[in-house]
């Protein structure tokens, strides 16, 4: 049986998984990250569209393989997520770099390196810029530059990079300076770029394409390509809204059209996704390690062996994540996206991990509050599966916090193999760059 609807993730496969590798894992769904691409990559535009995967979202290798294979290219968010693609075999031709970084040493002549095979380097501040000119203009080397429009939406304040409250690209309060220092020193801004929050209102998105459109009128009549980021909500949970690419491609398409009309200029679409990709493809498969109920007025708590040092979104933002018991065995038990076909007794449970935190939960408001949850009471040794765990999880994972060790990452192939993409992480690599005291 699906645990979701879409996607091919079963009861009876993460059991196998589990067998596989061991619990927790992180499980990932191919045909489903592949569908989420060739959605992107038919989203409506005017005049071109150039999408690339914000792989920070999950940098795993076979991820990286499997979008770019799809025809994604790649942003990466650091020169290490940049040589890390390139480890994967990933040409720098189909790579952006876009970062808050400002790369010196080693990282500098990499990135440089990089650049002339091809990289385009997004400068996301003043600095950034005055540090690439000599070298852009001695190359000829055409750049992109993040503005920041001066809105942003995120699905919390912790996610809106967009407006005066976050640090991310050239406010518009320096705009008129930094695109005459442009002029002047003879650099080619070729694209534009923004990127105003994750998970935000899709209103506030169709707001920004006119916005950036405006910009781009205004402030840069040698660019080329218009990125709009990535930031696409998704639905995680049963009574969540993703946002629907197509009308907000629409949209766009339109705009881009009238500034076509208005400008004679065709300006070419790219979008940056990440979340989009990845964040319904991937589980946190982990098991019930103990039980425990805090008393009449209390809650039944379900401990895990995969939490916060796994998924820290639930304590970072309470994200909510949708819960599925699978028994060890490979059954369904409870699933939350169709509580009223489980055959077993639900009640409210709480979802708490093993680190010796009590934020260690799955089951936290955006207060840090502990909200109950409807599920299957599972046994030791059962399955509970954390779904939308493909974007930012692994990724943000606490690293080694109570030395727990990383988790292994599995792909669902289309065949129906299961594929081990990452080994579980080795004690010895949590201490190997230790020294003792003295010696
Ligand atoms: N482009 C840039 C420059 C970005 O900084 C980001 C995300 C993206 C694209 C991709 O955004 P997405 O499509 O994934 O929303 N850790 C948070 C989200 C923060 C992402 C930061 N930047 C989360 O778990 O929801």
């Amino acid at each position: 049986m699906a645990i979701v609807s879409s996607g091919g993730i079963s009861a009876e496969k993460v059991a196998q998984a589990a067998e596989k590798v061991g619990t927790p894992l992180y499980l990932y769904d191919e045909a489903t990250i592949t569908q989420a691409c060739r959605r992107v990559l038919a989203m409506p535009h005017a005049d071109g569209l150039c999408v690339r995967y914000a792989m920070k979202a999950n940098p795993s290798r076979a991820l990286l393989e499997l979008v770019t294979r799809q025809g994604l290219g790649l942003d990466a968010g650091s020169v290490n997520e940049a040589r890390r693609a390139r480890l994967a075999g990933i040409a720098c031709d189909r790579m952006t770099l876009t970062t808050q970084d400002v790369p010196a040493g080693d990282d500098r002549r990499d990135l440089e390196a990089m650049i002339r095979q091809g990289l385009v380097y997004t400068a996301c501040s003043e600095r950034q810029l005055e540090l690439i000119a000599d070298f852009a203009r001695e190359h000829g080397v055409r750049l992109a530059l993040r503005v920041n429009p001066g809105m942003g939406a995120g699905e919390s304040v912790t996610r809106n990079t967009g407006d005066k409250y976050s640090s991310f690209g050239v406010h518009l309060a320096n705009l008129e300076r930094v695109t005459a220092y442009a002029r002047d020193r003879g650099l080619v801004i070729d694209q534009v770029h923004v990127h105003i929050g994750s998970g935000g209102d899709p209103a506030l998105w169709r707001e920004n394409v006119d916005r950036m459109l405006e910009i781009v009128q205004e402030r840069f009549p040698q660019a080329q390509t218009l990125n709009l980021g990535g930031g696409f909500k998704v639905a995680r949970m049963p009574d969540e809204q993703a946002a629907d690419i197509e009308a907000l491609g629409a949209y766009a398409r339109g705009r881009f059209e009238a500034f076509r009309a208005r400008t004679g200029r065709k300006l070419q679409m790219a979008i940056e996704p990440g979340t989009y990709i990845v964040a319904n493809a991937g589980y946190l498969v982990t098991r019930v390690l103990d039980r425990k109920w805090s008393g009449p007025d209390g809650f039944e708590f379900v401990v895990l062996d995969g939490g916060m040092e796994a998924n820290t979104r639930p304590l970072l933002y309470g994200s909510r994540h949708p819960f599925h018991v699978v028994s060890h065995a490979g059954e369904l038990l409870s699933s939350e996206f169709n509580l009223n076909d489980s055959k077993v007794e639900l009640d409210f449970r709480v979802v708490v991990g093993r680190c010796c935190e009590s934020g260690d939960s799955q089951s936290l408001d955006h207060h840090g509050h502990i909200i109950p949850r409807m599920m299957a009471a599972p046994e030791i040794g059962d399955y509970v599966v954390i779904g939308g765990a493909g974007a930012y999880c692994s990724a943000m994972s606490l690293s080694n916090y109570n030395s727990y060790l990383q988790a292994p990452e599995v792909l669902l192939r289309t065949d129906g193999t299961l594929e081990t993409i990452r080994t579980r992480q080795r004690l010895e690599q949590i201490t190997a760059n230790e020294l003792a005291l003295g010696g």
